[in-house]
């Protein structure tokens, strides 16, 4: 069965203002949509809720993922529900190598599907990382660095891209916005996203560069503006963004 999640009138607020005024949003296994805003819109703010971070406070709707409501659930168990966040300023984890983290996470889920699981033998783990790591052009040293520690831009984007590879999730909402993150950074992102989309994956590009839809082509593009999604559309709505810019949407919207 297809996994959805299906976000419906979220409200949410941070420390009592209203950020997210009532988002409806639905991405499927399989589909690639990207979402789009000017600064300041609640993109990032709806990353955090979807992943039940404690700061944000749901104050109406839903979020269901596979036919779940899954708000009473902590991050923990959303991510092995098959959820997967990529974080806009991801958390150095000094002490941590990559490939800890990543086995880690992956005997988490093996635990949750069967109790007894004593995790995935280190000779086959290995082997995956290995194959993993090629497959996406990946340097073989990233797996004994400290998760995320130094890293430049572009080495948190394929350590963040070879979690999503290595715990395939079903869902992943990648918050790409970053004003630091640069073009070979961005590409990293929609190379390895292209690799790995397939049945199996649904992906939410989170942007406000049109850039990286140069990389990836979503069939499915939504605008968010104060706190709402207040346009939805296939490809050719990217392109009118990128010839009217946000002011079509300031004008129209505010
Ligand atoms: N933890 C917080 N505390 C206070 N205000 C916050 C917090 N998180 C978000 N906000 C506010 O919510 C609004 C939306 O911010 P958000 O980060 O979701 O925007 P964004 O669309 O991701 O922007 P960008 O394109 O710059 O990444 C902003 O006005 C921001 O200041
Ligand atoms: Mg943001």
């Amino acid at each position: 069965m297809c996994a959805v999640l299906e976000i419906r009138n979220l409200h949410v607020s941070v420390e009592g203002n209203e950020i997210l005024r009532g988002v409806d949003l639905t991405v499927k296994q399989g589909e690639i949509h990207a979402l789009m805003g000017p600064n300041g819109s609640g993109k990032s703010t709806l990353a955090h809720a979807l992943m039940g971070h404690p700061s944000y406070d749901i104050t109406d709707g839903q979020i269901v993922f596979k036919g779940e409501d899954i708000l009473d659930l902590g991050p923990d168990e959303r991510s092995r529900m098959g959820l997967f966040l990529a974080f806009q300023y991801p958390v150095a984890i000094p002490g941590v190598t990559v490939a800890n983290f990543l086995r880690t996470a992956i005997n988490s889920r093996r635990k949750i599907e069967d109790s007894e699981d004593k995790g995935i033998p280190i000779p086959e783990f290995r082997k995956l990382l290995k194959e993993k790591m090629t497959s996406l052009d990946i340097s073989h040293d990233v797996a004994g660095r400290y998760l995320n520690d130094g890293f430049s831009g572009g080495e948190k984007k394929r350590a963040e891209i070879l979690q999503l590879a290595t715990l395939e999730p079903a869902i992943a909402v990648l918050d790409e916005t970053d004003s630091g993150l640069d073009i070979d950074a961005l590409k990293v992102v929609a190379e390895g996203v292209n690799r790995l989309v397939g049945p199996k994956l649904g992906v939410l590009v989170i942007t406000h560069y049109q850039r990286i839809l140069n990389y990836v082509v979503p069939e499915h593009v939504h605008v968010m503006f104060e706190g709402r999604v207040v346009e939805s559309g296939g490809a050719d709505l990217a392109k009118k963004l990128e010839e009217l810019g946000y002011e079509w949407i300031r004008n129209t919207y505010s």
